[in-house]
Parts: C-alpha cells; structure tokens; sequence
C-alpha cells in the first residue's frame, strides 16, 4: 500500500495481519496498534518525544537480565499488573482477594514443618505468625501448600543480596488437619522498590515514590481451589494508600500487634519486642476441580523471577 496518510494508516496497518492464523495474536495486536495510535494522536506525540520512549524501553531492556527484571517493575508501577491481576481473580464474596505478585517469588523455597522460623537468619524483630485455610463454606483446607516470602527489616529480600545467600524470609509450609498453620519469622516493614533504574527515574520524574507498606507474601495451592497470590498486609503503616504497585485490598490488611520482651506463642522467651498476626485464607473452589499448578515465571529452579536483585 502507497501514500499512507495519518487519517488512513490505522487502517491499512491493521489490514496487514488480517491473515494472522493465531486468533488470539491477532486480537491483541489489532488492540495495541489501535491504542497506541489512539495514544499518539490523543497526546500529539512529537517525534522527539517517540525517540525519548524508545529510549526510555531501550534502558528498561538494557539494565534488565536473569539477576533483575526492571519491565516487571514497569508494569507494576503503571497499574499494569494489579489491572491483569483484578481482571483475573474475579472471586465470590467472602473469598480472600488476590494482589500481585512481584518480582521476588522464588520456587521450590525450603520445606519446613509449622513452628519452624522461616527467617533463617534474616534480619529483623521476630514475627509470630498464625492462620488457616479454608474454604468459602468455612471448612477447613488441610495439606495446602503454603508458600510465604517477604523482605528483611531493610527492606531487602535475601535474593537482593550480593552472594546468593541461603534462602532467608521464605518457605513452603503445609496446613494441619483443621486448616491451621503458624510459623515464626521477622516483622516486615515497608520498603521502596528497587529505584536506581529507568523505573526510578521514571517514579521520581512523575513526583512519586518507590515505597510498598509492610506485607507478607503468600501463594495458597490445595486440590480442588483456585491458587491464590496475595499479601497481608500491616494495619497503620504509612504507606497504604499510596502503594507504588497499587497491590493494597482493605481486606488484606490486618493489626500486627507489638509485644514487649517474654514469653513467645511457642513458649520460649524473647529478649527483644517481637510481634504477631493471624489471617485466615478463604480458597474459592476451582472450576475444574483441579487446583492450577504452578505460577507466574514459575521454574523449576530456585530462583526469583528477576533473578538475584544485587545491592551493590
Ligand atoms: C514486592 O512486593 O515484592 C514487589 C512488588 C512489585 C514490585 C517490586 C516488589
Ligand atoms: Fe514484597
């Protein structure tokens, strides 16, 4: 085709993949195309500006590889994630919501039995953290796969770190019987997200800020459930309502509650203020009637999905 114009070339540029076999391909870039056009004409994109964007990606892609994975951040921090998230877990009432994910799952986290410290090290006041799983009816879940991980008191996850350390602030844990788990860990506290990249410069161009309020992390699988991804998050910190990834539902938030030094739930005796929490995950019933295995960027490796975010 000759002598595309501004008024003709949406449509000529769609006509071009109107042989597309895969249907679905075809769906999503006829949507892209037309939304980007939509997008230039709105914003009357100057041709500087297009080669400032193509930068901008061009840095996302450069600093991006197996140990960071900066298009996550991006489409986090744009709402992209928590969209497709919201737009993917439409759940009955009463069922726990789900959040997004983040960059810093990693797969085949070390097993532990409950009332183990799954902080293996990690800096921070410990955490006593109880729950259960149930279904929408209330029955209890016994057996489900309990993965939980969440950041230091420095806000870094132990992938973050420089040396692969051990796993630290993470673990795979199953429920009891009656639904029930509990596990010892650290109090979590809010943190930015990692901003010496484009995404950072990005946030601070735009007058945001990088920060998460406290949370922990958790993937729920038992047979006969959908999974669910989600976070619980700390009641009161400063941060909830202005999350850099949008990932906080009300009810995900609960009270966090601060002891001084004694006697801890497992009955041994705390020389520093530690802290605890209870949630109750409540499953909806998969569809199928098989639980989806597996998860976003899952591998069979241990491995975070952006790989090992180093600090230094
Ligand atoms: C997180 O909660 O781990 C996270 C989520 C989105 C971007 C970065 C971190
Ligand atoms: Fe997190």
């Amino acid at each position: 085709m000759r002598n595309v114009d501004e008024d003709t070339i949406t449509r000529i540029a769609l006509a071009y993949h109107e042989g597309a076999n895969n249907p679905r391909l075809k769906r999503i870039m006829t949507s892209v195309i037309q939304h980007l056009h939509a997008f230039a004409r709105d914003v009357e994109l100057t041709e500087d500006e297009l080669y400032q964007g193509i930068q901008f990606l061009t840095d996302v892609g450069h600093i991006t590889d197996d140990k960071r994975q900066e298009f996550v951040l991006l489409s986090d921090t744009l709402g992209l994630s928590m969209l497709v998230t919201a737009l993917n877990n439409h759940k009955p009432a009463g069922c726990t919501e789900a959040t997004v994910f983040g960059p810093f799952f990693v797969a085949n986290s070390p097993e532990y039995e409950n009332g183990d410290d799954v902080a293996n090290g990690a800096k921070g006041e410990p955490c006593f953290v109880t729950g259960r799983v149930t279904g929408l009816a209330g029955e209890p879940v016994p057996h489900a796969r309990i993965e939980v991980w969440q950041a230091d008191s420095d806000g870094f996850y132990d992938v973050q770190y420089a040396g692969a350390p051990a796993s630290q602030g993470r673990g795979t844990l199953r429920s009891l019987e009656d639904g029930s788990f509990h596990f010892r860990s650290i109090t979590a506290e809010s943190y930015p997200i990692p901003y010496d990249g484009p995404v950072g410069r990005m946030l601070t161009a735009l007058g945001r800020h990088p920060w998460r309020p406290a949370h922990l992390h958790f993937m729920i699988e038992a047979p006969g459930y959908e999974r669910l991804i989600t976070h619980v998050f700390r009641a009161g910190d400063e941060y909830l309502d202005s999350d850099a990834v949008f990932g906080v539902r009300s009810s995900l938030i609960t009270d966090w509650k601060r002891h001084e030094p004694g006697k801890a739930p497992d009955g041994t005796s705390i020389g520093t203020p530690f802290s605890t929490l209870d949630f109750t995950f409540v499953l909806n019933r998969a569809k199928t009637g098989v639980a989806r295995r597996g998860a976003p960027g899952r591998s069979s490796e241990r491995r975070s999905i952006a790989g090992n975010w180093r600090i230094d």
